[in-house]
């Protein structure tokens, strides 16, 4: 699910896992789900390996454009494969074309909500989180709101936004964008326009303008918070409003002993996994960015909850606007916060697959009608 561990090996039609898997997936019940569809193995020949030196980065690589139609690797990749009997394929996320065979399809819902399951040490310390937020908000039976807010240090100076707007936060923000990305952010064709990026709702929200918008959508003070999200930027300053707004706030910081977060510690696609399952048993799941983690966390919830997992989804240019307006009324603000959920409401049970395929109009954030076979054979197999 995470693009940063989807670094497969084909040899012939066999699927050969990155040793990265294991450390966030259970294998052995990936190789098992997938059995008598594909191949999986652990690693490769050795007489193959060593053809390449020991080294995988001397196996030819083959860049497939994203959702690339199935005729490319019928055509184009195939032959290569029959021929050196062994490529990569890197990157690896979101290089199918959603416009395929039906039972190439089924495999993409097969693997995508039953054969990746997350590591024993993950889902077991996850569970555990999931039942202290249940405990938690047992005011609303056990009902709690996940935020997936991406106000990190790196994503803040990604998006070339501007905050407070001071002299420090600009020298914070170069310093950051300079270390993480070089001189990119520097070259003279690259125009930075912050204003736009916010009018065009590509902004960062920040634990205020988010707590804003809940209370906006009615929920009180008294409803329970899972924020999913890695160390935020000026955490001290940026939390506080929205702890106030909503104190049964939680992270998997403030839910955990440190020790229980110790084996997770220092990987933070491990750490994203732990949010990913307390964000999918959520009432209502808000997302505040686009990424390939909030729409497979739409999907997989659709999935789970057969369709009617709630999400909200703000449309962030018109949050821009109204929050700009200093002469709004708060019952005014209000208003306009029911419609956007209403509108949120209606874009979450549209399906439309037309047009070029993107991550937002897959399978992965909507996987009905196309999942409803497997979905269908897994309730089933609950019910027995
Ligand atoms: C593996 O191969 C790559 C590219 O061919 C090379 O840069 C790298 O140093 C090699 N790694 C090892 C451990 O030999
Ligand atoms: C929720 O968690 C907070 C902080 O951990 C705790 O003080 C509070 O008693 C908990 N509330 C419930 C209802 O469990
Ligand atoms: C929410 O606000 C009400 C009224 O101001 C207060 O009585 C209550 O204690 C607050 N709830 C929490 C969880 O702080
Ligand atoms: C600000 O809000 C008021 C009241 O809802 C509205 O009449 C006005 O048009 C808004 N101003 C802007 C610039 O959107």
């Amino acid at each position: 699910m995470f693009s940063n561990v989807s670094n497969f090996s084909l040899s012939f039609s066999c699927l050969v896992l990155h040793s990265a898997f294991s450390d966030i997936y259970d294998e052995d019940h990936f190789i098992k789900t997938l059995e008598g569809h594909v191949k999986v193995a652990r690693e490769l020949p050795q007489e193959l390996m060593e053809r390449y030196g020991f080294n995988f980065s001397n196996i030819p690589n083959f860049h497939i454009e994203a959702w690339a139609p199935a005729s490319k690797y019928l055509e184009v990749v195939y032959p290569v494969l029959q021929e050196q009997k062994v490529i990569r394929i890197a990157p690896f996320a979101n290089r199918l074309a959603m416009n395929i065979p039906p039972h190439v399809q089924f495999l993409r819902c097969l693997s995508n909500y039953e054969a990746l399951r997350f590591s024993f040490p993950i889902s077991t310390l996850a569970m555990i989180l999931v039942d202290r937020m249940r405990h938690n908000s047992s005011s609303s039976y056990g009902k709690y709101v996940s935020i997936h807010l991406r106000f990190e240090e790196d994503m803040v100076a990604f998006s070339c936004c501007v905050y407070d707007g001071g002299q420090a936060e600009n020298r914070e923000m170069n310093l950051i964008r300079e270390k993480g990305w070089g001189e990119k952010f520097k070259r003279k064709d690259r125009i930075i326009s912050p204003g736009l990026n916010r009018i065009n709702g590509r902004c960062p929200m920040t634990p205020l303008e988010v707590g804003l918008m809940l209370r906006g959508m009615g929920f009180s003070n008294n409803t329970a918070i899972y924020l999913a999200s890695g160390k935020l930027y000026q955490a001290d300053k940026y939390l506080a409003p929205l702890q106030k707004m909503f104190p049964l706030l939680h992270t998997k910081e403030s839910l955990t002993t440190p020790e229980e977060l110790t084996a997770l510690q220092g990987y933070s696609s491990r750490l994203a996994a732990l949010d990913y399952m307390v964000c999918l048993f959520s009432e209502v799941f808000v997302t505040t960015q686009g990424g390939n983690f909030p729409h497979f966390l739409m999907g997989h919830r659709r999935f789970l909850h057969s369709g009617h997992a709630k999400t909200i989804k703000p449309d962030k240019s018109k949050m821009v606007l109204l929050l700009q307006n200093t002469s709004i009324s708060w019952e005014a603000f209000k208003d306009q916060m029911e419609l956007m959920v209403a509108e949120s409401d209606r874009k979450g049970v549209m399906v439309s697959r037309v047009g070029k395929s993107n991550r937002k109009t897959s399978v992965y954030s909507k996987p009905f009608p196309e999942c409803r076979c497997l979905w269908e054979s897994q309730n089933l197999k609950l019910d027995h």
